[in-house]
């Protein structure tokens, strides 16, 4: 596989860019190409077999496309789908997943909060995570916030309502560290940094980039050429959903 070669990286929509742009600022001379399943999002309340099979159907697209790497932009297909994607494709796959161990690096003694979609709280993976780094923990699943990235409602009224029921349950709790543990929610940081003025909010993106980075580098495929890398957006939602892509790009 020659370095040139395309990373691909997927998410069940837009989320996934939250990833995207960390790594291309990272990897500045690596070219990317993007899908979102925008057509079947949301993946995190769906059953797992579910977000398994369209996580494969995902990857299968970009594996076609000759990537030389793999990234799951998506917390909650990593959780489900990134055990069977390692096993089936001979180049890296890398997967992120709430950033539990660099939370608890910056805990004090306040509650790390962990907001991700209901499928990725149920995974084995995360129990497992919890297992290692659960120490003042608190798990809450959001469902429907994902859709307010998707719907480009990264503030106003109606937002606001949906956090005020969302967040009632740590209410009046002291929290160090909000997770954000679904790719979608870093594009809603300026809303929940609001309802949390004194925690810091974390995603797993830097790691990600880190990793992505060792595992080309280890293979001899960083793309070492001067210039800038290409950047493909694709989503199984069409022109209208790849116009999306941009703007949050710009805006987010
Ligand atoms: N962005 C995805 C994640 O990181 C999932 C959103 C969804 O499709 O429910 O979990």
């Amino acid at each position: 596989m020659k370095s040139q070669a395309p990373i691909g990286v997927f998410d069940s929509g837009l989320g996934g860019l939250s990833v995207l742009r960390q790594m291309c600022g990272q990897l500045p001379h690596e070219h990317f190409i993007y899908y979102g399943d925008t057509l079947h999002a949301p993946y995190g309340v769906r059953p797992t077999e579910e977000i398994l099979r369209l996580s494969l159907d995902a990857a299968d697209q970009l594996v076609r496309q000759g990537i030389k790497a793999l990234v799951i932009a998506c917390n909650t297909a990593t959780g489900v789908a990134l055990d069977s994607l390692q096993q089936r494709l001979d180049i890296p796959v890398i997967g992120i997943q709430p950033a539990l161990e660099a939370a608890q690096a910056v805990r004090g003694e306040g509650e790390i909060l962990v907001l991700a979609t209901p499928a990725t709280l149920k995974t084995e993976r995360y129990a497992r995570l919890l297992k290692q780094h659960g120490d003042h923990v608190i798990s809450l699943p959001a469902p429907g916030l994902m859709e307010f990235v998707e719907r480009e409602e990264l503030s106003g009224p109606g937002l606001s309502a949906f956090l005020d029921q969302l967040l009632t349950p740590v209410a009046g709790q002291k929290i160090d560290v909000v997770v954000l543990g679904c790719t979608h929610y870093p594009f809603l940081s300026a809303a929940l940094g609001h309802r949390f003025p004194d925690a810091r909010l974390m995603d797993d993106s830097p790691r990600v980039t880190a990793a992505l980075r060792e595992a080309l580098q280890a293979r001899g495929q960083l793309n070492t050429q001067a210039g800038e890398g290409r950047v493909v957006l694709s989503s199984s939602g069409g022109e209208q959903a790849v116009q999306r892509m941009r703007r949050l790009l710009e805006v987010g």
